[in-house]
């Protein structure tokens, strides 16, 4: 569904992704982890051709996403921090989501009504919590219902509740038959979600592996994995 070949960026005389190379089904979920800075957010913005690689290419569905718009339709994404613009209500930011994506393809309202945003479409933005901006956020991203679902650590800054209903959401989801890829720093969040790990270190794929954490020794298997990751690079 979605086939990274080799892809590199520099930012000035910083390489932050190295000759990455994925093939990502659908039908699962697929986490991208790493340590900050590693250059999670940046794969994640180069899918979505927010970001243009130096080289190599990206496919979606088969297609280059060079020069292609087209694909962005299938795709929900839900940035690491939001930004809204902050004088207007949370009922105007969401009227200008439909009317860029379709008044008739907002069809997905689960956690809208969940979150019980419809409370607050009053609310200034500016006046939101950061959470209350992770839902308005996190609700926009699901109300599509798209194909391709990248979450941006869709859990950060919710609480313990609205977290675990992101979570089922995101499993409903892939039930579906979407491909939902996100990055967390939460292990327990790998082993319970994941059917594929990613792990970026310095921008390379250190890892990408199938999650047997049901199979083997589960969270403390990643952790192993992860601290023995970090060792060797502080060792090189
Ligand atoms: N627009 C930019 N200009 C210059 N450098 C950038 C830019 N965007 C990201 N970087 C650099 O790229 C590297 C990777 O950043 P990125 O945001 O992808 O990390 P991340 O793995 O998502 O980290 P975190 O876990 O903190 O979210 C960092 O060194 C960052 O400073
Ligand atoms: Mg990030």
């Amino acid at each position: 569904m979605i086939s990274i070949e080799n892809i590199n960026k520099t930012y000035g005389k910083f390489h932050i992704l190295k000759s990455v190379n994925l093939n990502i089904e659908k039908g699962q979920i697929v986490t991208v982890m790493g340590p900050n800075g590693s250059g999670k957010t940046t794969l994640l913005k180069c899918i979505l051709g927010l970001v243009i690689p130096d080289n190599g290419d990206i496919k979606v569905d088969g297609k280059t996403i060079k020069n292609n718009f087209e694909y962005r339709h299938k795709i929900g994404y839900m940035p690491q921090t939001a930004f809204f613009p902050e004088n207007i209500r949370v009922k105007d930011v969401i009227q200008i989501i439909k009317e860029i994506r379709g008044e008739k393809a907002a069809v997905d309202f689960e956690l809208y009504d969940y979150y019980e945003i419809e409370k607050f479409t009053e609310k200034k933005v500016s006046s939101l919590s950061q959470g209350m901006k992770q839902k308005v956020s996190s609700a926009l991203t699901f109300m599509f219902d798209s194909d391709i679902l990248i979450l941006d650590e869709p859990t950060a800054g919710l609480d313990p509740l609205s977290a675990e209903y992101m979570k089922i959401k995101i499993r409903k989801e892939k039930d579906k038959g979407k491909l939902i890829i996100i990055t967390t720093h939460i292990l327990n969040e790998v082993e319970e979600l994941s059917d594929r790990i990613i792990f970026l270190l310095d921008g390379e794929v250190r890892v990408n592996r199938v999650n047997e954490s049901g199979s083997t020794n589960g969270a403390e298997g990643i952790l192993n994995k992860f601290t023995e990751l970090f060792k060797s690079y502080e060792w090189e």
